[in-house]
């Protein structure tokens, strides 16, 4: 790399690092719709996964790599032989790819995890590099918990990962511990010691342990990194990643300070981050920078003056410029399936004929009880119904629920379930002191002879009005299982509990059973 050379590359790991974190995983086809959305937001390199993992994990490598276009597809794999032979296998489709191969060279990590010596880590790195070299031109090494290693002897692992092949040297902040001078110090002392390190892309990888990633990860490329590994919204291990975001809004608000250019499109940022906080389940917070409900909303009246005179006063960055516009007044009920299509289209959604027709008669049952629909609600009917591919384990049927001041809360179901071809109907009356939700979901939890503990439960308008659909989401487990999530979107904020309770127990079939 020249010195002067100021393209970042983004490196997007959602669906990596970001699909590790509690709760967070996805079905395949939500990581091909994550991934188009990647493409569209422009980042340089996603990585799709970690093949070797677990056959689910090569499975959504090997379409992302036959359907995405546009990016470098990256495969992670540790420096092992048969990690990068399968990464290589997920990989063949790909036009652009990448295997990404990583080692720890801490001493903690090698002494308690790897049980190995520094030269035999050292070893294993170079004949993984140069394996993978032998299959693809493009290799990244990482040398896991790098910042806690000592730094004469990551000086000898990167000059030798780069003698053997790596293009892109990546060196991660595994646990959040480092601050930012000290980043800067590995960086400075990298590009001082190592042989040829001009010849490659120095690489930051930052975990928010200490709420520091963004700021390491800034740091970094000030002392000569070029890529970025981040996810979007900051999801990943225990406090995450450094959020894409983040570090774009703040190299492009403050270009005088952090002189770079990227290709990535900022006004997908929004989007993005809806995507990822639906498909995970994960809500950002409210006040969280740039994506947060919040980030652009001006509540005080100091302030609201201040932004009515000249918006300057108060904004930094305009809500546009991540591609928030105000959801607009579009449709109603006496709109035709001809407006209903081209409204679609206009909003960047692609659905083949069978698609459009459902999401049609879903928006004319809406239309029916809803006098003005929104634009995020044509987004949330869309996701709630093209969703259901009609091959879920459990399909509501119907429900039925009695709840008063004055009665016991009583519910009753109806679930049919495919595997084995039947329905199955429920009527349970809960016990007194809970309401109709917790009724609906143990007559759920009986219909299907599935106990589960709720972990998240929220219910959230999508638009404006007494007769807004309202967004339900639940967290449940399954005796010790990870958490699995669900959504559902309705008018009748019951009937959205119930389809967000059968979505996620329909993920725990799929992926956790
Ligand atoms: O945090 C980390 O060290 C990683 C590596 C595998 C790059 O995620
Ligand atoms: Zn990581």
């Amino acid at each position: 790399m020249k010195k002067e050379d100021k393209k970042i590359f983004i490196f997007d790991t959602t669906l990596r690092d970001g699909e590790q974190c509690p709760g967070a995983s996805m079905t395949e086809d939500e990581k091909i719709m994550v991934a188009k959305q990647l493409a569209r937001l422009k980042v340089d390199i996603i990585e799709a996964g970690f093949p070797i993992s677990s056959p689910v994990q090569f499975s959504a490598v090997e379409r992302i790599s036959r359907e995405i276009e546009g990016p470098v597809i990256a495969a992670l794999a540790r420096a092992v032989k048969d990690d990068i032979i399968a990464a290589h296998k997920a990989l063949m489709h790909a036009k652009k790819k990448r295997i990404h191969t990583f080692i720890a060279t801490s001493e903690i990590h090698m002494k308690h995890k790897l049980n190995k010596k520094p030269s035999e880590v050292l070893q294993m790195a170079v004949d993984a590099i140069k394996m993978a070299r032998d299959m693809v031109d493009d290799v990244e090494f990482s040398a896991e918990d790098a910042t806690r290693s000592d730094i004469i002897y990551l000086t000898e692992i990167v000059e030798a990962a780069i003698e053997a092949g790596a293009s892109t040297i990546n060196i991660p902040d595994t646990v959040g511990y480092i601050t930012p001078n000290e980043y800067a110090e590995i960086f400075k002392t990298l590009h001082q010691k190592v042989k040829n390190a001009d010849r490659v892309i120095f690489s930051t990888h930052c975990h928010n342990d200490l709420g520091l990633a963004v700021a390491n990860s800034l740091t970094a490329v000030l002392n000569g990194a070029r890529q970025i590994e981040c996810t979007v919204n900051g999801i990943g291990e225990r406090a995450g990643n450094t959020a894409v975001e983040e570090v774009v809004m703040a190299v492009q608000t403050r270009n005088n300070i952090y002189p770079f250019s990227f290709n990535l499109d900022a006004k997908q940022i929004h989007k993005s981050s809806k995507l990822i906080s639906k498909v995970t389940g994960m809500v950002v917070q409210p006040n969280k920078a740039i994506v947060g409900a919040n980030a652009f909303a001006h509540e005080s009246g100091i302030h609201q003056h201040g932004i009515i005179k000249n918006r300057l006063t108060y904004e930094i960055m305009t809500p546009e410029s991540i591609g928030l516009e105000g959801s607009r007044l579009v449709l109603g009920r006496h709109s035709g399936r001809a407006g209903f299509k081209q409204k679609v289209t206009e909003l960047g959604i692609e659905l083949n004929e069978n698609d459009l027709n459902r999401a049609y008669e879903r928006f004319l049952i809406i239309a029916d009880k809803k006098k003005e629909i929104y634009e995020d609600d044509i987004i949330a009917l869309i996701d709630d119904e093209v969703a259901r591919t009609g091959q879920e384990t459990y399909q509501l049927e119907y429900f039925q629920i009695t709840s008063g001041t004055t009665v016991l809360p009583i519910a009753a179901v109806k679930i049919k379930n495919t595997e084995k071809g039947t329905s199955h109907e429920v009527e349970v009356e809960a016990v007194t002191g809970d309401g109709p939700v917790s009724a609906l979901f143990r007559a759920i939890e009986k219909a299907v002879n599935i106990t589960t503990k709720l972990e998240v439960f929220n219910i959230t308008p999508i638009t404006i009005g007494k007769d807004a659909l309202g967004e339900a989401r639940v967290g449940l487990k399954v005796k010790d299982s990870k958490i699995f999530y669900g959504r559902g979107t309705s008018t009748d904020i019951i009937e959205a509990c119930a389809k967000a309770f059968i979505e996620a127990l329909n993920k725990y079939k799929k992926l956790g059973a």
